[in-house]
């Protein structure tokens, strides 16, 4: 089983969501398809949970305060042990992104900011335009990798999970080597080099989430 290229683990909640699971060390990045006018139940865990929506048009609901929230354009945090879920309202599917994590008590459980607008950036490792933002524990990178673009090997204190969505792209992380297609994943550890490029000719979009290190939140 590889380390870097994790494969998604299928749960059907019940006949409206469906789960894909892939776990990163002590990260969980999970994709989920909400049905045509299906909910997602409120619930709650201990870990802290990053939401983005990918495709289609979902309502998420923290704790009471409901949101409709823009495809690839914001996500949220609901706070460990913080109510949350979401409704598809519209007819087609929704698949949303859910990034799972134990934080400490420096990441507040009970936050007041929950929504994070990406805005224009640059790419730190390609040099790209990106849109990103940064919300307490983590931040999110979005980039639009062009046809026979690179990124550059490089190696960062912050891990990364990598989502191809729209296109294809070769990774290589540590000694592995994937090609990586819409909906699948590379996941880049503290350190470990990293790179890539895009060898087709469409242009294929990179969704990054890093993982900050603890010793950030505490800033
Ligand atoms: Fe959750």
């Amino acid at each position: 089983m590889s380390r870097f290229f994790p494969q998604a683990q299928t749960i059907k909640l019940n006949a409206d969501v469906e789960l894909s699971i892939f776990q990163c060390q002590d990260t969980v990045f999970q994709l989920s398809s909400i049905a045509p006018g299906a909910c997602f139940e409120l619930h709650q865990h201990p870990e802290s949970q990053l939401g983005m929506i990918l495709s289609g048009c979902l309502e998420i609901n923290i704790n009471g305060s409901k949101t409709m929230l823009e495809t690839l354009q914001e996500f949220y945090i609901a706070g460990a042990n913080i109510p949350h879920g979401a409704v598809n309202h519209s007819p087609e599917m929704a698949v949303g992104l859910d990034v799972k994590r134990i934080t400490n008590s420096l990441a507040p459980g009970n936050i007041d900011e929950i929504i994070f607008k990406l805005s224009p950036n640059k790419d730190e490792s390609t040099g790209f335009p990106c849109r990103s933002a940064v919300g307490y524990w983590c931040e999110t990178v979005i980039t639009q990798i062009p046809a026979g673009g690179k990124i550059p090997n490089h190696q960062s204190a912050i891990e990364q999970i990598g989502l191809v969505l729209n296109g294809q792209l070769i990774m290589t992380v540590g000694e592995e080597q994937q090609q990586l297609q819409d909906g699948e994943i590379y996941y880049a550890p503290t350190n470990v080099v990293h790179g890539g490029y895009n060898p087709t000719k469409e242009e294929a979009t990179l969704i990054k989430v890093l993982i900050l290190p603890y010793s950030e939140l505490a800033a």
